[in-house]
């Protein structure tokens, strides 16, 4: 809202300035008192969670590992998915058509980078959707009425439109034939459409996956190795996702734990 007390709206949230032809007429434009209201509002229909709040470009290290055998690559990894990023968000939306595909083990900062740029988008006045996989398919299914269409609208409509659509956690679980197929249906539309969408996911292809065995700690990189994104979302989803997507593979060590690590021995 804006300020009761701004000498520029007289609290209206609107101050008027010349028109850009010249002439004598005056357009409206938002006054700047009503800008960080607007930004918390925009933000809150991103619908990004509070655990995902904090979550910047600028508070996502690439420099952890260094002193740990073979974390050199690790940092050099965090610190190319970090780059590629910064990179997406400064030329969006000319991004020519391709959104992200965040992929890696658990704990390695997809969710944390691909909130970053949805944050910092919405921000700059584009319109943003945060949905996890998950509570989307929950939401198609339960919305799945055979008689009334209406409400399964109303539960796609959003993703199908928002601009920028950050989908957290592809392939966590597996879902029926129709159900994908509907996950089939909203990236599609959007591709087709042109509207951008951010992915994560820590399903990794086949091949990836080998390598982020071969790359990590034993024990580190075996989570969900045994199925590909492929398995978990069906061959045309996938095959789909490299036209929508630029890949980025993060391989690095679970964060989580690793500060868990570093508080109990601070402790
Ligand atoms: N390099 C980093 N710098 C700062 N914080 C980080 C970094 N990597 C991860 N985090 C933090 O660690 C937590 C876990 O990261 P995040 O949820 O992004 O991981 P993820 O790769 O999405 O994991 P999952 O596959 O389990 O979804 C978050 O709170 C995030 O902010
Ligand atoms: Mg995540
Ligand atoms: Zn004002």
């Amino acid at each position: 809202m804006a300020q009761a007390d701004c000498p520029h709206c007289n609290g209206t949230g609107w101050r008027l300035v010349p028109a850009d032809d010249g002439s004598a007429t005056r357009a409206a434009v938002r006054c700047e008192c009503s800008a960080p209201d607007r930004s918390a509002r925009l933000l809150d229909r991103a619908r990004i969670p509070k655990r995902y709040e904090h979550c910047d470009l600028s508070n996502f290290d690439v420099d952890i590992y260094s002193s740990e055998s073979g974390g050199a690559a690790w940092d050099r990894s965090l610190e190319q998915a970090r780059l590629v990023v910064q990179g997406f968000v400064r030329n969006f939306p000319q991004v020519e058509e391709q959104g992200l595909l965040l992929m890696g083990p658990c704990g390695v900062g997809k969710t944390h980078l691909a909130v970053a740029a949805l944050k910092e988008l919405v921000l700059r006045g584009h319109e943003g959707l945060f949905y996890d996989y998950r509570e989307l398919l929950k939401e198609i299914q339960s919305s799945y009425n055979p008689v009334n269409q209406t409400t399964e609208m109303d539960v796609l409509e959003p993703v199908l439109k928002a601009e920028l659509l950050l989908l957290d956690d592809l392939g966590a679980s597996k879902p029926s034939a129709w159900a994908l197929e509907t996950v089939g249906h909203i990236l599609n539309s959007r591709y087709n459409e042109k509207r951008i969408t951010l992915i994560t996911t820590n399903y990794l292809d086949g091949e990836s996956a080998q390598h982020a065995r071969s790359v990590l700690p034993s024990g580190e990189a075996v989570v969900n190795t045994e199925d590909s994104l492929a398995d978990r979302v069906g061959q045309r989803i996938r095959s789909r996702l490299y036209e929508m997507c630029r890949t980025v593979e993060v391989f690095a060590r679970d964060y989580r734990k690793v500060i868990r690590q570093a508080g109990r021995l601070r402790s």
